[in-house]
């Protein structure tokens, strides 16, 4: 949930860490601080985001060409100058930044008072660099003898970079269940939270793996395991592009991701659809065919908006595929000793590949002998090298802490593993998979269409941007397209906002209606269209605002509703799809209206690493 980047060679250090710190900002912004190295260890740090830690160095002079910076998601310790990293020890020499929980932080810390500890904040973090200075001084052993020691002696998730003043020519860098990045350059190393301060830099990178510590010096980089062993380093190439990173002219990483979507989901496709064939290919998990053909059943664990994929992905599954499919929250599901067996396959989805409560939830999977595959965006992030096998969405990185791309994506995936599997137990015919394959992969262009509802929804948007509360309504699988509708709705703008089964209003909601709820319907002239038209009526009659995602030319609902927005008629596996952008767009109109930070919603991170 923190970003943290640290850079040694012959460059100078700052520009490179505040510009790395700027696209790491979506991980958290609570806090952000620098330590640079010239003629000593120097800290600066302050609550806000990146830019007031550029405004409080301003006149300060930022040579030297080895530093670190850390901008913070708060879990212990309110955002405030003091709890903002780096961190330092009793004698301040040494310093560190830190992603992750260290879950035994309280005893470590009452054992480090007993011996004089004095602490300066409420981190978890000071007493990770309090407890490095106290082996040390206790054992005489050098900082990475003493930074191995330490790391066996706490539990909870980490990734760190120490400095110590004492040696200026190194970086200590160790993960455990938060990522990190090495990036290996010319002369210079950076290590990072993920590749995007690194890829302009250079395209060779180390994953660093678990319970790993690595000892980048100048012109010289160890990796070692907390068990003391060496570690190989695997340097990869990057195949992430520096312009993904950039806004590309749109105000904020949201609209342009929203826009991105017909291309996202082509690349998406590209080399597993042959609709002349009828054929789907899925090489992540091809190894996988028999399984797939007699699985009993498949569990889909998630959070948040990758939830939401996984609802729709249920529809997809059973109706094509016809296998039982269960979706959990995994932060539920980790905690309620679950049944599972050998003959289950738990997918988790997951756009970061890092959030913990799915990674927990794959770990009890994988001890109970499930078969588990991941449905995710960062190529190397965490849970995709943790599963047996698994499919990328490919929709290329995402900025904004909403999700957009990653969505549609994630359902475009769902898709595809729908009909795969449908392929292997023969649920169905060649005929309907040429059928649906043609259809899919005309939806990009589909898509192109559906956003050209922008200007209207704009206007929606200024109509019930000042609105306290939103309904989102849908049947079957525009069910969970509510539930997202509603999701962005709120994380974006602070409006209150629910998603629902249409038919269930009746059950309670329909209380809420009065003149200042909007309720929000999706009406696709699709299987359940008469009866959502009778849920419009039902909220007409109580003078409810009805808003409609339509077919195009449907007069019907637009004849009842106060706004209509009409998107391509497609078959009902794909109405998602595009249905789900006009609510995207609704959800960022309406944020920007209220001068909300879009691409950075108060109290949010991009990546949920903590529990
Ligand atoms: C989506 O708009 C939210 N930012 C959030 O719900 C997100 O989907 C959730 O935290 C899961 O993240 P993941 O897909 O990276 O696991």
């Amino acid at each position: 949930m923190c970003g943290i980047v640290g850079y040694i060679g012959y460059r100078e250090a700052y520009p490179i860490i505040i510009k790395g710190l700027h696209r790491l900002e979506y991980r958290g912004y609570d806090s952000a601080g620098i330590a640079l190295y010239d003629k000593g260890l120097k800290v600066y740090k302050k609550a806000g985001k990146v830019s007031d830690l550029e405004n409080f160095v301003k006149g300060v002079s930022l040579a030297g060409t080895v530093g670190m910076g850390h901008t913070r998601w708060a879990t212990h310790g309110a955002p405030s100058d003091r709890n903002s990293h780096p961190h330092s020890s009793s004698d301040r020499k040494l310093t560190i930044i830190h992603n992750g929980i260290i879950e035994n932080y309280g005893v470590i810390k009452e054992a480090l008072l007993a011996k004089g500890h004095i602490f300066k904040s409420d981190t978890d973090t000071e007493v990770l660099i309090h407890l490095v200075e106290d082996i040390q001084k206790e054992t005489g052993l050098d900082l990475l003898e003493a930074v191995r020691i330490t790391l066996n002696k706490v539990i909870g998730a980490y990734a760190i970079v120490i400095m110590n003043a004492d040696e200026p020519d190194v970086l200590i860098a160790a993960r455990k269940g938060s990522p990190m990045v090495i990036g290996v350059g010319k002369g210079e190393y950076f290590v990072a939270s993920d590749a995007t301060p690194i890829v302009e830099y250079t395209k060779n990178v180390i994953y660093l793996n678990d319970n790993e510590i690595a000892y980048i010096h100048r012109d010289e980089l160890l990796i070692k395991n907390i068990d003391n062993t060496i570690q190989t380093p695997y340097i990869q190439e990057l195949d992430m592009k520096l312009e993904a990173l950039e806004k590309g002219g749109y105000d904020h990483f949201m609209l342009k991701e929203i826009y991105e979507q017909a291309r996202s989901i082509r690349d998406c496709l590209r080399g597993r659809i042959y609709p002349s064939q009828g054929e789907v290919q899925l090489g992540g998990i091809k190894e996988y065919k028999e399984k797939l053909k007699n699985v009993d059943r498949i569990i889909i664990v998630a959070c948040g908006t990758s939830w939401h994929a996984g609802l729709v992905g249920e529809y997809l599954i059973e109706e094509y595929a016809r296998v039982p499919v269960e979706v959990e929250y995994a932060s539920e599901f980790r905690y309620r000793n679950p049944i599972i067996t050998q003959k289950d396959l738990v997918i988790a989805i997951s756009q970061s590949g890092e959030t913990a409560d799915t990674m927990a939830a794959l770990e009890i999977a994988k001890e109970r002998g499930a078969t588990i595959f991941g449905i995710c965006n960062v190529v190397g992030s965490s849970i995709p090298r943790f599963t047996d096998a698994g499919v990328y969405t490919h929709a290329g990185p995402e900025i904004g802490v909403a999700s957009t791309k990653a969505f549609t994506a994630q359902v475009t995936v769902l898709t595809l593993i729908a009909f795969y599997i449908a392929q292997q137990r023969g649920t169905i015919t060649q005929s309907k998979l040429v059928e649906y394959l043609t259809e899919l992969d005309e939806i990009p262009t589909l898509v192109e269409r559906t956003l050209l509802c922008n200007d209207h929804v704009e206007k929606i948007a200024a109509r019930f941007k000042d609105a306290n509360n939103c309904l989102f309504l849908g049947r079957g699988s525009s069910f969970p397209v509510a539930l997202e509708g509603a999701l962005k709705l709120k994380e974006i703008s602070y409006i209150h906002a629910e998603g629902y089964p249409a038919a269930e209003m009746k059950h309670g909601p329909i209380a809420l209606i009065d003149d200042d709820l909007p309720v929000i319907f999706i009406a696709t002239k699709n299987s359940s269209y008469e009866k959502v038209v009778s849920n419009i009526q039902e909220v007409k009659a109580r003078g409810g605002h009805v808003i409609a995602i339509v077919s195009e030319g449907d007069t019907q609902v637009r004849d009842m509703a106060e706004y209509v927005i009409e998107i391509p008629q497609t078959d009902d596996a794909f109405v998602p799809l595009l249905a789900t952008i006009p609510l995207q767009l609704l959800a960022y109109h309406i944020a920007v209206m209220r001068g909300c930070n879009v691409d950075q919603p108060r109290n949010l991170a991009k990546s949920v690493t903590v529990e």
